[in-house]
């Protein structure tokens, strides 16, 4: 049976605010401005625009150009690269597939606080309120008992991921990116318009900006601004072969790279100014430094803003303002993370969108669902996230680097074919970045964040259990991407230019028959 036709985004803003609204998420809000305040301030901006220059837009660009010269999901667009790259592909799908199932349950957390933010229902201590009434908190590796409270806003946020999916590329998520993307900038602008002008607000700046170059002499620093850029920029899971893979044959590549790239960072700075003109807020209100109210992640949306939004005048508002935009900026990005699952399936068998997003997507949300919203749901996602990210991400997309530059010595092809559609030109920056810079900067990441592994049990987690949530979830989603790529090897796929002769040959037949263009 003819597969139907590949789906498009109707225009160019389309998918340029889908790739923005997949870059901009939890990482920019969250985990952004502590990174950046734990990293030399001010001066952690030169490893991070470093990082940008030379790993996140470079890779960006590459793999915008996987996913448009071969028109796929990352595992039939790398098996048509070079048939073993299958596994690359297979790896960024389940890497998404493992973030999936944590990222959504902060989003639900965040939806339920929109809720509790008005009244301040998390009492006079919102950390043991998070621990013990909202999450009930056990130990790791103790399942704990199941909270209902937790579960009902992460079905209803499972519920419209699946949904914006089931509609599609183009009446999905496309149209969904252009009602948050604006929302988003609205909700989040109206946040730091009024943390801004909070008192002491300049402290918190003061402490977020005041440069310490020393930083810079330390080889984790440069290691954060390297993991920020990727999971910030959504690149290495293969989110952005698989949205460029839905590009129409002209399209600037490098063009909305760049203008991606720029956009995700100048949020991410916004994110960073608007939480610590709150936090430095919060310090002077309660006589401290700023350093002993900063928090990042988890800390930070769930106990330092509620203990802001307690603080503040009409809190509520501010709460309502910070919690949903965390729910918006989440959801564009889950999104962009599920339709990677979702495509590969589509692709690689053969299926039409709704049974994969019915089967596939399904699945990923049924396992997010029982595990999740448990008493140790909070060190399963802290676990899987941190393994996820140091040997899933930055792993997957050293190996993707090293096989497309050096294995295959596919940049200068890559290149001249971007070239050939995009605005502004590759020089020999791109493939110097990604055959020895990107390389050689993940190469020592690799090693850094094994020598930390071995040295201690990460957050003093029980072994087994890092064993099992962690190696396990790194190690496994190998394994079996390469099984699966063993298991398919015979199975083709085409080319990307079978691919368009048929459907050029469909929309010829159909325009004949008097039928429109679909
Ligand atoms: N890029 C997304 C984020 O920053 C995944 O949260």
């Amino acid at each position: 049976m003819p597969k139907a036709h590949r789906e498009q985004w109707a225009t160019r803003s389309g998918f340029l605010l889908a790739a923005i609204g997949s870059a901009v998420g939890l990482g920019n809000i969250w985990r952004f401005p502590y990174v950046a305040y734990e990293s030399g301030g001010g001066a952690f901006l030169v490893p991070y625009l470093i990082a940008l220059l030379t790993a996140g837009i470079p890779l960006l660009i590459l793999s915008y150009s996987i996913g448009h010269r071969f028109r796929a999901s990352p595992p039939v667009a790398l098996r048509r690269l070079s048939r073993p790259a299958e596994a690359i592909g297979w790896w960024q799908v389940l890497i998404s597939f493992f973030i999936a199932i944590y990222y959504a349950v902060i989003i639900a957390w965040a939806v339920r606080y929109a809720g509790f933010s008005i009244g301040q229902q998390w009492g006079a201590e919102p950390g043991s309120f998070f621990q013990e009434s909202f999450v009930g908190i056990t130990e790791a590796g103790d399942f704990g008992t199941y909270n209902i409270g937790v579960a009902v806003p992460l079905v209803a946020v499972w519920v419209v991921v699946l949904l914006l999916l089931g509609f599609g590329v183009r009446r999905g998520i496309e149209v969904a990116n252009k009602i948050f993307m604006p929302l988003l900038l609205l909700l989040f602008g109206a946040l730091v318009v009024r943390a801004v002008t909070l008192e002491g607000a300049g402290t918190g700046l003061e402490a977020l900006f005041a440069p310490d170059w020393s930083a810079l002499a330390d080889g984790s620093v440069w290691v954060a601004a390297y993991g920020q850029i990727f999971f910030s920029l959504s690149i290495g899971f293969g989110i952005m072969i698989t949205y460029a893979s839905y590009l129409r044959r002209k399209a600037d590549l490098t063009g909305t790279a760049l203008v991606a790239g720029f956009a995700n960072s100048s949020f991410e700075l916004l994110a960073g100014i608007g939480v610590f003109s709150a936090l430095g807020f919060m310090a002077v209100q309660s006589g401290v430094a700023v350093q002993d109210v900063a928090a990042g992640g988890i800390g930070l949306a769930f106990v330092a803003f509620p203990q802001i939004i307690s603080t503040m005048p009409a809190g509520d508002v501010f709460g309502v303002l910070f919690f949903v935009s965390l729910v918006v900026a989440g959801l564009s990005s889950l999104i962009s993370i599920v339709q990677v699952v979702v495509g590969a399936v589509q692709d690689r068998f053969g299926v039409g969108r709704v049974p994969a997003v019915a089967v596939v997507g399904g699945a990923t949300a049924v396992v997010s669902i029982v595990l999740f919203p448990a008493g140790q749901g909070l060190f399963l996602l802290d676990t899987i996230d941190h393994w996820i990210n140091q040997y899933g991400i930055a792993l997957a997309s050293l190996v993707l680097v090293v096989v497309v530059a050096w294995a295959l010595r596919a940049l200068p092809s890559l290149q001249r074919y971007t070239d050939a559609i995009s605005s502004v030109p590759l020089r020999g920056w791109w493939i110097a970045a990604l055959g020895v810079i990107t390389p050689v900067v993940l190469g020592f990441m690799m090693y850094d964040s094994l020598k930390a592994e071995f040295s201690a049990p990460y957050e003093d987690y029980p072994q087994w259990f890092l064993n099992a949530a962690g190696w396990g979830v790194a190690g496994g989603v190998i394994v079996v991407s390469v099984l699966l790529t063993a298991v398919l090897w015979k199975r083709d796929v085409g080319t990307a230019e079978d691919d368009l002769e048929r459907e050029r040959q469909e929309s010829a037949a159909g325009r004949a028959a008097g039928e429109g263009d679909v």
